[in-house]
């Protein structure tokens, strides 16, 4: 399915446009239009593929791997390319997770977490009162964690094949001579206009005096010049060095506390994936201190002895073994997960057959069972993560997920240097008990600490069927990441269905606390009515996830598809 955007463009726009269109973004032959481009929700590529949450961004990775580059040079160019195109979550003032596998077999998992910086304590957000105080946790300057993603991009290189400075030119051209916004773009700025100005010291890219419209340009000179710098320091060019001092500069106009020494001191780091079978399919996943590895390989272990596929798709019984599934492992994640440089998080138990066997063994297949009561939550809905998803002519597969925390994260955009900061510190646990803004609760194991990094539930994933690759999959959503993850893999396996159709189908969720399913509105209405009767509060919500995902067909071609929940595209050949 294609969706043509149409965009206007008022005088100077036009101009503007004439003026830079005789640039190609992508290098000779291989031309990105950032003033007219569609989105693609699915298609089949003979070669080489990419899902992302936005065509431009897509479109990149596609050309950069048409250009040579293979799946991890790709994922470099479509991130920093996010950065520009996808302020909302694309980032490089965030963090996140890479997983990756080599045709030889080999597996790449690469942490560049945030981490809380050396002033940070486990009760900075607590008030005189001793009560978790949300608002410094989720916005403004306190709320940053120190970036990862420039130095997860470099620890990336390792694996890639052409130059970063021809990587990252594509996202200096789209920040330098602008693209234009779609309408949900346009719609998502409006929006966040007030907080923009409540929380960012200097005028920003993203606020202007008219309301911003489908088809306006965005130019983000100050980004441009900061990409400039990475692509002539390299790593050094982001942790030290001037952007390293604007970023400073910012925390002190705000009270922010990430130092000059946090950033040169920060590091990606290897994390081995965590790896288990379902079904005859080998799933790989993040490790610790994402929980997003652990819940999922929780999840089918729980599932696999039922027959599934017998229950039928979105049946009360297949939906309800699920949801008791979920509030299993998300109990465990309260509990028992964290960074594992802080904290001893017992992966061997908690993923094998006897500890998931025992949790299982009080599921009542005709009623719900309830919750701890406890302090309970409630979710707000956020997709501002993001992911992609690539697979290159060679099969390396990469699945990346990034993130700023909450849209646009702390919405505080770093003066001078043109990029938005995240506001990762409230996925640590504020306060025992307390529940973060996905409504998660954690406990010790997710304490604050200085250098720490916070728990997340991002799950970038691959599946290899007879060792081969098979399917490369993640989603943004917060704590309903690995659920949605989850669901689209059973939708595969169990219920064998194409790839547009597992991502697209509507989801469900249960995170232990609160003890409530969320369900998407499309969701079978009877269903929702025989699990209320059974005892389970269901609350309806707009989009879960947004999940990107290619699949291997036998025939060697790959099916992919984006989200139908936003503007997200793929791109391939
Ligand atoms: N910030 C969302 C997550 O890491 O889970």
């Amino acid at each position: 399915m294609k969706m043509k955007l149409l965009f206007f463009f008022v005088l100077a726009q036009t101009i503007q446009f004439q003026l830079v269109a005789q640039t190609s973004i992508v290098g000779a032959g291989k031309k990105v239009d950032p003033y007219s481009y569609e989105i693609t929700k699915n298609a089949i590529y003979n070669r080489a593929a990419v899902s992302s949450a936005h065509p431009l961004a897509s479109k990149i990775g596609a050309a950069i791997m048409e250009q040579g580059g293979n799946a991890f040079d790709a994922a470099i160019a479509t991130q920093l390319a996010l950065a520009v195109v996808y302020p909302g979550a694309g980032n490089i003032g965030g963090g996140g997770f890479l997983i990756g596998h080599q045709p030889n077999g080999s597996l790449i998992g690469i942490d560049f977490r945030e981490a809380a910086p050396n002033l940070a304590n486990r009760d900075m957000y607590l008030d005189q009162n001793g009560n978790a105080d949300m608002t410094r946790s989720q916005s403004g300057h306190l709320a940053s964690g120190i970036p990862g993603t420039i130095a997860g991009l470099f620890a990336t290189m390792a694996y890639a094949k052409l130059p970063f400075s021809q990587l990252i030119q594509p996202a200096i051209d789209l920040a330098e001579k602008g693209f234009v916004i779609t309408e949900k773009q346009a719609s998502s700025f409006n929006g966040t206009r007030n907080e923009f100005l409540k929380n960012s010291s200097q005028p920003t890219a993203f606020v202007k005096e008219s309301k911003w419209k489908v088809g306006d340009t965005l130019i983000q000179k100050a980004l441009a010049a900061t990409l400039k710098r990475i692509q002539t320091n390299g790593a050094k060019g982001f942790y030290e060095g001037e952007t390293a001092q604007l970023i400073v500069a910012e925390m002190q106009r705000g009270n922010g506390i990430i130092s000059l020494e946090d950033l040169k001191k920060y590091s990606a780091k290897t994390r081995e994936p965590i790896s288990f079978n379902y079904r005859g399919y080998q799933i790989l996943s993040f490790a610790p201190p994402s929980s997003g590895g652990i819940i999922i390989n929780q999840l089918f272990k729980m599932i696999e002895k039922y027959p599934v596929a017998s229950y039928g798709f979105q049946t009360v019984k297949s939906v309800q073994l699920m949801i008791e599934a979920q509030r299993r492992a998300f109990a465990d994640r309260a509990a028992h997960m964290g960074d594992p440089d802080f904290w001893k998080v017992p992966v061997k138990t908690l993923t094998s057959d006897a500890y998931l066997a025992k949790r299982m063994q009080d599921y009542n297949p005709e009623k719900a069972s309830v919750s701890e009561n406890i302090n309970a939550g409630v979710i707000h809905e956020s997709n501002e993560t993001t992911h992609i998803s690539i697979i290159d002519a060679e099969g390396n597969m990469a699945s990346i997920t990034t993130t700023l925390n909450g849209g646009y994260g702390s919405k505080v955009v770093v003066g001078g240097a043109g990029f938005l900061l995240n506001n990762e510190m409230d996925d640590f646990s504020v306060k025992p008990g307390t529940p973060n803004m996905f409504g998660a609760i954690g406990g010790e194991a997710n304490a604050i600490a200085p250098g720490k990094r916070m728990l997340s539930s991002m799950t970038p994933t691959l599946v290899l069927k007879n060792k081969k690759p098979y399917v490369v999959i993640g989603t943004p959503g917060g704590t309903t990441i690995p659920t949605a993850v989850f669901e689209a893999l059973v939708n595969i396996i169990d219920f064998n269905m194409n790839a547009s159709d597992a991502i697209n189908k509507p989801k469900f969720h249960h995170q232990w606390l609160p003890d409530e399913v969320l369900v998407e509105k499309d969701f079978d209405a009877t269903v929702v009515k025989k699990l209320q009767a059974m005892g389970y509060n269901i609350k309806e919500v707009g989009g879960i996830g947004r999940t990107e995902i290619i699949r291997l067909l036998s025939n060697g071609k790959r099916e992919t598809a984006a989200d139908k929940r936003g503007d997200d595209s793929v791109a391939g050949f």
